[in-house]
């Protein structure tokens, strides 16, 4: 039954968190048989990976396409000793046997001193603001003090993405006022002290010193860089377009060497409303990135979020915020030099040289991956020094070749198209329409870019590639096989002479992802993939401190499938590159974000997001998830307390490193 409100939610929830749409106008070449050429030229396809055959969409070399025998119960020898976890849905998480996995913190929970208990009947944006966020999503571990590399005692920085008001609010009917309020509250992120116990328990401190929220309402930040200053981003509220309030949307992130944290700002668009004049000059920049989205009703509220009366406030947002953890007194900012896109992760590594680079997806059908290489080099002796790195250096945006090379292009003023004539006036329009650049520049259209990690002990680069419905055959790319590709892939990047400062470099597909039982599927795995193996959706992921590779997943779907979102670890060198194995799973409706490793690899910490979504979708639930009748009450079980997005730490029972 397609009820109007229903229909209206459900396009709001994948506004707010998976924007499976595209907004780039550029037109995608026609490559023909991607696949046959790239098995031709490919070693990891010398009979080392199982293919499921696809019906039309890919042409395959007959020879190549086996089917896998799923389920198998051996666990060949390779980097992971774990007993792989069933793949299943319930009401409630799971973990591989011989593991712990325990609720750290809860949407709701005291963060400020002072802040009240958490009363879900009982809610207020003063309350929120002082309170854990919702939706957590990116988690990073800061040690404490951060010379000390304790892997017991830190700083846990977690974003807060987005809201679910239908979760969140009992007898929500659309939103009010205060229900606006409390919203832009739980958005943002929290910085919280945690600690480990001598009993190997993990628990946060209420009353840190360091505990810190960050809001849409209450936190002031920062421009800097090329578009700080500029006319495009000045507001009635900022005439210096200089202080923006708050950052929203807060995906993914990072860790720098001197110890901040970075923020992602993804889906931006969909906190707007309002019309914007046809023949404004935003007019094309905003239509660009979707903007006004009307996912949420604040713009009702705040005029800053009326398009129509603020035709420049969207400019301020779609950046990557850098935040000090170690000093809540100092301002966070927005670093305008790593380009405006809905920004999914931003992963940071010291290159050979001194310089730092940071990779970074953008979550859309059809966007790009990018990076920023910075002018300056680290200073190990001098963390002052390291402050304003970040905003000087050269942001590049990749095109994939279907023979495997790679070229970084430089989104650089001048440069190309980049010019008066195609309305680029400085490097300020250029990081402001940093997708428009991208476009006139040539860059490779992707399937949904999430987070994107680098693998400091091997130099190779991971690229989550979600899911792209609207790939059709005809736009099919090497490097993006499927169309439609409704599953997602992971490609694997080698930079030019291991510098990750270089503009050339190679790839190569790590995974095609899908049920490898199903020839339709066209899955890409190592022969030996288990029933409990494969998954889809790649979104987050993590390497650990010994280079291995933790993937975690966002299948909107999941609940139709049987399969929860979680983790899978997944082998990417030697005879068994290829080879997922399951650790955990989500309750029904989760996703998985955050996956971050303690610096002695013994505890993981992960972010369960919206759990209880999508209940209309799961067979045994099979009507919608609200406040009062949701699919779980996971993680509290109580009649009275609605689910809760929480922040989940796995250690090994008995002690030792994960996995
Ligand atoms: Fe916020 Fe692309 O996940
Ligand atoms: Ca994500
Ligand atoms: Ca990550
Ligand atoms: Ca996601």
């Amino acid at each position: 039954m397609n009820h109007p409100f229903d229909e209206g939610l459900r396009h709001r929830q994948v506004l707010k968190r998976s924007d499976d749409v595209s907004t780039n106008p550029t037109g995608h070449p026609t490559f023909g048989d991607l696949v046959t050429r790239r098995m031709g030229r490919r070693e990891f396809l010398r009979g080392t990976l199982a293919v499921s055959a696809a019906a039309g969409a890919l042409t395959m070399n007959p020879a190549l396409c086996f089917r896998v025998r799923a389920a198998k119960p051996d666990t060949p020898a390779g980097q992971f000793g774990f007993p792989e976890l069933n793949a299943g849905i319930d009401t409630t998480h799971h973990v591989a046997a011989g593991y712990d996995a325990d609720v750290l913190i809860r949407w709701g929970d005291p963060v400020l001193p002072g802040a009240p208990a958490f009363d879900p009947m009982q809610q207020s944006a003063d309350a929120q603001e002082w309170q854990f966020g919702y939706n957590n999503d990116y988690i990073g571990y800061v040690p404490l003090p951060l010379s000390s590399g304790n892997p017991a005692h830190g700083l846990l920085c977690v974003n807060h993405e987005y809201t679910n008001e239908e979760l969140m609010f009992p007898n929500y009917a659309g939103d009010t006022a205060e229900t606006v309020e409390i919203e832009m509250a739980a958005h943002g992120a929290s910085i919280v002290e945690v600690r480990r116990s001598a009993d190997g328990k993990w628990q946060y401190v209420p009353n840190s010193r360091f505990n810190r929220r960050i809001s849409p309402r209450r936190t002031t930040i920062e421009l800097s860089g090329p578009a700080a200053g500029h006319t495009r981003l000045k507001t009635t509220a900022d005439p210096s377009a200089r202080r923006v309030a708050g950052t929203l949307n807060n995906c993914g992130g990072g860790l720098t060497a001197w110890g901040t944290y970075l923020i992602a700002e993804e889906n931006f668009h969909g906190y707007f409303g309002g019309r914007l004049p046809t023949d404004h000059p935003e007019q094309r920049n905003h239509r660009r990135y979707g903007v006004p989205g009307g996912a949420y009703g604040w713009h009702h509220y705040h005029q800053r979020f009326d398009v129509g009366q603020e035709p420049n406030e969207p400019n301020r947002f779609g950046w990557i915020v850098e935040v000090d953890p170690y000093d809540p007194n100092t301002s966070p900012v927005k670093r305008t030099a790593l380009g405006r896109f809905k920004h999914e992760g931003a992963a940071t590594l010291l290159n050979a040289d001194g310089r730092v680079v940071v990779y970074m997806g953008d979550d859309q059908c059809f966007e790009y991956v990018y990076k920023f290489v910075t002018r300056g080099r680290f200073d190990s002796g001098d963390r002052a020094a390291n402050r304003d790195l970040l905003d000087n250096g050269t942001l590049f945006v990749a095109k994939f070749n279907e023979d495997g090379t790679l070229e970084w292009l430089p989104l650089v003023f001048g440069n190309g198209a980049l010019i008066p004539e195609s309305g680029f006036h400085s490097q300020a329009d250029v990081v402001i329409e940093a997708r428009r650049a991208a476009d006139l520049l040539g860059a490779t259209p992707m399937d949904r870019p999430e987070d994107v990690e680098a693998n400091p002990k091997t130099g190779k680069v991971y690229i989550m590639l979600s899911n792209n419905s609207k790939r059709t055959p005809q736009d099919a790319h090497a490097a993006n096989p499927r169309g439609p590709n409704p599953y997602g892939h992971i490609v694997e990047l080698t930079p030019e002479s291991g510098d990750h400062g270089a503009i050339r470099g190679h790839w190569d597909l790590l995974v095609v992802c899908g049920d490898p039982s199903k020839p339709d599927c066209a899955a890409l795995w190592h022969p030996k993939v288990t029933g409990n193996g494969w998954f889809t959706d790649p979104d987050n992921c993590a390497v650990d401190n010994r280079g291995r590779l933790w993937i975690a997943t966002d299948d909107n779907s999941a609940t139709t499938t049987g399969r929860s979102n979680g983790i899978w670890a997944i082998e990417t060198d030697g005879d068994l590159r290829g080879l997922p194995r399951h650790f955990f799973r989500v309750p029904a409706g989760a996703e998985l974000c955050g996956p971050a490793f303690s610096p002695d690899d013994e505890t993981l910490f992960l972010a369960v997001q919206h759990p209880a979504d999508n209940g209309e979708q799961w067979p045994v639930f099979a009507r919608k998830s609200t406040f009062e009748d949701p699919s779980t009450r996971w993680p509290d079980f109580r009649p009275e307390i609605p689910p809760r997005p929480s922040v989940v730490v796995v250690t090994k029972q008995g002690g030792g490193k994960i996995g």
